[in-house]
């Protein structure tokens, strides 16, 4: 397991790493968007949560949202070359933009895709994500907490395999 500031010392497979956090569409209204579904917390408090769990690991972790697919497209372009990993909640764009998901095919460092609720539990059109396929793995169904997971995961994974191992893979 990726040891934890306080803990242990912090892996240097960890240490300094920079973690893209990015929302998509409607991500922006949570605290007042269906919070049946999506929870009372807006945005600010999940990025919060994400930032000071990065910071256990000596993960930096840089947030955007955007309401625009192609601005979401560039900012997974962004990430190549500067970014070890990219978590991400796309709303709605999960369900149905190849452009995301070569986006993400192409950029070469962890990828866990995150959702509040559980799509596949919901409306038959949500149970497709063309983000899956291009992801190491997927975090749902947890609420905030599922952000907070999502990064323990890249720890684990930076650790597991650095960035310079899984060029190789
Ligand atoms: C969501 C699930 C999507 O189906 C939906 O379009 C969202 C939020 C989630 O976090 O549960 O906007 O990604």
């Amino acid at each position: 397991m990726c040891p934890v500031k306080g803990e242990r010392a912090v892996d240097p497979s960890c240490e300094g790493k920079l973690v893209l956090f990015l929302c998509g569409p409607n991500l922006d209204l949570l605290g007042d968007r269906e919070p049946e579904i999506y929870g009372r917390e807006t945005l600010a408090e999940h990025v919060a949560a994400a930032t000071e769990e990065a910071s256990r690991y000596g993960l930096v972790l840089e947030h955007h949202q955007t309401n625009h697919e192609g601005e979401l497209v560039e900012l997974v372009h962004g990430a190549s070359g500067r970014a070890d990993a990219v978590v991400i909640n796309a709303g709605a764009l999960t369900h149905y933009s190849w452009s995301l998901h070569d986006a993400l095919s192409a950029f070469d460092g962890v990828v866990v895709e995150v959702h509040l609720s559980n799509p596949n539990a919901r409306e038959p059109w949500r149970h497709t994500s063309v983000v899956a396929p291009a992801a190491d793995g997927t975090v749902a169904g947890f609420g905030g907490l599922g952000y907070r997971l999502a990064v323990r995961a890249v720890a684990e994974l930076l650790v597991a395999a650095p960035p310079s191992k899984r060029a190789m893979q």
